[in-house]
This record gives structure tokens, C-alpha cells and sequence, in this order.
């Protein structure tokens, strides 16, 4: 027998959920208090969890303890893992372009990216099937800095004004692949371009998405662009997409549209790379970071 999602909602939500979904005093996000992710959701459960990150974007988890198996486990409850295309790298890649299903966050023990700030960015962007949304697990944190921010880019782009509104509905944005710029470092030119000018050669493979995406689960509409990654809107001119650009950065980056975590070891956050972007605060490199992430397969922006 099978029941349509309006039939079967009310009666998930007459089994109790037994946790509690607690929104931040912040433009998103919400904790999950009594909630172990060691147990399998079930119900009412995955859904409440389901509905809270459409609603708030990310979902903290405090006081955390699972093994490598249960925080898959846990993880799979909401998508598959991320798998890159063979020939579009993206963090903790090997040689022939597979990347694990865990990939260590730290700057000790062999892990990724170090100590140094990271950009404001959404996971995978520059691959054909961005994914849907990562889980980052904090092991070690340092007394100070490390802190991520996330921005909601739902927030960002409703608060635009209507004419930018309507320059942008329906612009494509070519976003290129950073791990394939530091193979290709252009000669001469410290960092990485935040736009590609005509001069500078294509990195390929490339492929453009909507730079006003449709959020597959909402339907809401936000604006899909990260801080720094190299950019390019199709078929604009240069030097008007780079300012276009560039102001539409500093319109998403602003605090009203943010919330800072202050890792505590035991944390895991979920967050929706659909809705937001991250960023990392430096910290000193003679203190451990170390965490763990997971990150979900997603689907075509649209
Ligand atoms: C990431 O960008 O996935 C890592 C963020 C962090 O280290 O806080």
C-alpha cells in the first residue's frame, strides 16, 4: 500500500520526536539538543531533522561521539556521499580523482587545509552535481581561532534590490574549479583571479550554473556565488560582470546575513550547501584542529 507525502506527514508527526530543535539568535542555523547521532533517526525523527535544516540551513549537534561507521551511518540517512567526477578535483582528490568518503579537516596527522582563513565558499560549486550539503565532526579544537561562518544566501538575495533582482534572474555563472587553478597557476600573477578576464585561458573542464539558483527542497531563491573562487558570467562583458560581481560579494558577506560556531570537540554541523557558504577563521599552526567531514551528493542547480 502506498500513501502520498501530505497523507503520510501527519502521521509521522504523531510519533513524538524526543529532541528538541532550538533556532540560534542569528540570521540561521537551530541546535539539536538530546540528540544522539549514534541512534538511527527514525520517523518523525528524520523528518523533523529534514524540515529544521530547510528551514534553518545548518543543524548543531553538540556532545557527539561517533566512530567512522556511525557517523556514515548517520550520514546516510540524509543522501549518499559526495563522489566527484574523475577529472574535476576537489578536496582530499587522489592522483586518478577519487576522493574518501571522510575527509580529515586538520592541520596535523596528514589532514587538509592546514591553519590558514578559508574563503567564504560552498562545497564542490564547480563540479556538475554541487553537493547537497556536508557534516563536519570537531575532534580537536584550538582555544582560539578556527571559528566558521555560515551565510544565508536565502537572506542575501531577498534582500536585494529589485532592479539587481532582475539583472541577475537568469544569468549563467561559470564557477572554476580552485584545484585545478593551483595546477595551473597563472605566471606572474600572485593568488587567484576573482574573475576571469579574457586574457587569462579557461580552465577546463568547466560547466555554468543559474547565479540565482531554486533551493530543490524549499523553492526559495538564492544567490549562488561564493567570496574569492574564480567566476565569470556567460556572456557579459568583463569588466561589467567583475563589478557586478564584486558587488554582489560584498552584499552576501555581510553580518546580518551570518552565524559564527565556536567549535566545541564533540560538535557535528550539518549544513546545506544549497542555502549557504562557509568560511574558517586562521589559527595559530602550533594548535591542533582536528575534524572530520562528510559530504552529500547533490543534483543539478536549477
Ligand atoms: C570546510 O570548508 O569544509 C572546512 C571548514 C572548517 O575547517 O571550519
Amino acid at each position: 500500500m502506498s500513501a502520498s507525502l501530505a497523507e503520510l506527514a501527519p502521521r509521522l508527526a504523531t510519533v513524538p520526536a524526543s529532541f528538541r530543535i532550538v533556532p540560534l539568535d542569528a540570521a540561521l542555523g537551530a541546535v539539536v539538543e538530546g540528540f544522539d547521532v549514534r541512534n538511527a533517526p527514525v520517523g518523525a525523527q528524520l523528518w523533523a531533522l529534514k524540515t529544521a535544516l530547510r528551514e534553518h540551513h545548518i543543524l548543531v549537534f553538540r556532545g557527539q561521539q561517533p566512530d567512522d561507521a556511525a557517523f556514515l551511518d548517520f550520514t546516510s540517512h540524509f543522501g549518499t556521499v559526495f563522489a566527484p567526477p574523475r577529472n574535476a578535483p576537489v578536496l582530499g582528490s587522489d592522483p586518478y580523482g577519487a576522493a574518501p568518503d571522510i575527509v580529515l579537516v586538520s592541520n596535523v596527522d596528514d589532514g587538509l587545509l592546514g591553519n590558514a582563513e578559508l574563503t567564504a565558499h560552498a562545497d564542490h560549486h564547480w563540479t556538475p552535481q554541487p553537493s547537497s550539503g556536508s557534516l563536519l565532526y570537531a575532534l580537536e579544537i584550538p582555544a582560539t581561532g578556527g571559528d566558521t561562518t555560515w551565510f544565508n544566501l536565502v537572506k542575501a538575495y531577498e534582500a536585494l534590490d529589485e532592479p539587481t533582482r532582475r539583472e541577475i534572474d537568469g544569468l549563467q555563472l561559470i564557477t572554476y574549479n580552485p584545484f585545478l587553478r593551483r595546477r595551473h597557476p597563472l605566471p606572474g600573477v600572485a593568488g587567484v583571479p576573482r574573475y576571469r578576464t579574457p586574457d587569462i585561458e579557461p580552465l577546463t573542464p568547466w560547466v555554468a550554473h543559474p547565479l540565482v539558483r531554486t533551493h530543490p527542497d524549499s523553492g526559495k531563491r538564492l544567490l549562488y556565488l561564493g567570496e574569492a573562487t574564480e567566476v565569470e558570467i556567460v556572456g557579459y562583458d568583463a569588466s561589467r560582470g567583475a563589478a557586478l560581481i564584486a558587488r554582489l560579494r560584498a552584499h552576501l558577506l555581510q553580518p546580518r546575513f551570518a552565524y559564527t560556531h565556536r567549535w566545541q570537540v564533540g560538535d557535528i554541523v550539518y549544513w546545506d550547501n544549497q542555502a549557504t557558504l562557509h568560511s574558517r577563521t586562521a589559527f595559530d599552526p602550533a594548535t591542533r584542529r582536528r575534524l572530520k567531514r562528510i559530504s552529500l551528493s547533490g543534483s543539478r542547480p536549477f
